[in-house]
């Protein structure tokens, strides 16, 4: 972690503009928020903060408004979540920016909060406009960029204000790539990556990069169809990705090449459709009926990779392993949640829907670290620069 962190500037007596990520999942008919990680994942900046005496201008994103303003994503709500979270009161601005926002950020007193309006209800904030990015940061002294779910966009609350004002990462952007950067570069070893999730085509880059680190890949999920097609597999209607039959056939090559095991399933949970009332049949890969759909892992997969898991000392987990949203289909995810959570390895979970998944189960808690970024923890293990947090200052 080569950048300035808010433990490397002074900032006392400082009005600091927060960039957070508060895109949390909401109720689509009561606008409840139905997984608060994301805030909570920030209170350690926001306190910290506090505490040294700044003031603090929050500002955040929720959904994908376009540029107009759209009622069901404002933030007052999570603004109201958020003071039942930390100790002390935020008020809430109706816009981002303008006169009105600029006067309640210049009233503020050391341990006082603002919450901006969602940043995309502005046509300026995906474009990066520099005049919007201007406006942002009058209302701050220093710029803390603790929204690592976002630091894959080039936006203008990400990279746009810290080319204006001394810009420093979070706790949550820390510990993120911290965690992350870890698996990339200094794993303890040995180091396992069990990969699941539905398709190859989005993780084509990761599985690459992490071959060039990983001891062991253990495959599962819906992934796991299109690889067990290319060693001549019948898969009945299973998932597949037939332009990735190359890609994965080259990855298992290489991974015999490297003396890298890349483990695939040997038994599936099968279903007769792709429906929550499916019938689940457990199957071995060589069995699957030829109308069936392979929905989750086996349970001697679940031993196999159980038994892998237990040898490692670092463990990266993305992509759930079965449609787990459906319970007769969840089991191989949450066996491995259970596994990973029991493990004197060091564990780190990947955002997105594994993360939901290791939430869902009460096992968050457990990890060594979850990460809050989806496509952003993607984009960094496939070895991208992200740019907000290029835009942070070195150390
Ligand atoms: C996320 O949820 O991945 C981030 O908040 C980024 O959201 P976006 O994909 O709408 O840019």
């Amino acid at each position: 972690m080569n950048k300035k962190t808010i433990r490397d500037i002074d900032v006392e007596g400082k009005r600091a503009l927060v960039r957070v990520d508060f895109n949390v999942p909401l109720d689509p008919d009561t606008g409840a928020i139905l997984d608060d990680s994301r805030i909570k994942a920030t209170l350690p900046t926001l306190t910290y903060l506090l505490d040294h005496g700044a003031s603090l201008v929050i500002c955040s994103h929720i959904g994908r408004p376009k540029g107009r303003v759209v009622e069901r994503l404002r933030m007052a709500p999570i603004s109201q979540h958020l003071a039942s979270c930390i100790a002390g009161s935020i008020s809430t601005a109706p816009e981002c920016v303008g006169d009105m926002v600029t006067t309640a950020a210049s009233r503020l007193r050391p341990g006082e909060m603002l919450m901006l309006e969602n940043l995309r209800f502005n046509p300026g904030e995906e474009s990066n406009d520099p005049e919007f990015a201007r406006c942002l940061a009058s209302l701050g002294d220093i710029f803390v960029n603790d929204a690592f779910g976002t630091a894959h966009r080039a936006h203008a609350s990400t990279v746009g204000v810290a080319r204006c004002l001394p810009a420093v990462a979070g706790l949550l952007m820390e510990k993120e790539l911290e965690f992350l950067g870890m698996a990339l570069e200094n794993p303890r070893r040995p180091f396992t990556a069990l990969l699941g999730g539905a398709k190859i085509s989005d993780k084509m880059a990761v599985l690459e990069r992490l071959l060039e680190r990983l001891d062991v890949l253990l495959i599962g999920g819906g992934m796991a169809g299109t690889f067990l097609k290319a060693k001549g597999l019948e898969i009945g209607g299973s998932l597949l990705e037939e332009e990735s039959l190359e890609f994965v056939s080259k990855i298992m090559a290489t991974g015999s090449d490297r003396g890298i095991p890349v483990v695939l399933p040997v038994d599936v949970v099968v279903g007769d459709s792709f429906d929550a009332d499916a019938t689940p049949e457990i199957h071995g890969v060589g069995d699957v009926p030829e109308d069936g759909q392979i929905m989750d892992i086996g349970p001697e997969t679940i031993d196999l990779f159980e038994e892998h898991l237990k040898k490692s000392e670092t463990v990266f987990w993305n992509g759930p392993m079965g449609v787990y949203e459906f319970p007769a289909f969840a089991q191989g995810t949450r066996r491995m949640a259970q596994v990973l959570a029991r493990l004197e390895a060091t564990t780190v979970v990947g955002g997105g829907s594994t993360a939901d998944a290791v939430i869902g189960l009460g096992l968050a808690g457990e990890m060594d670290h979850v990460s809050t970024g989806g496509g952003a923890s993607l984009e960094f293990l496939e070895g991208k620069i992200l740019p907000g947090v290029a835009a942070l200052m070195d150390r």
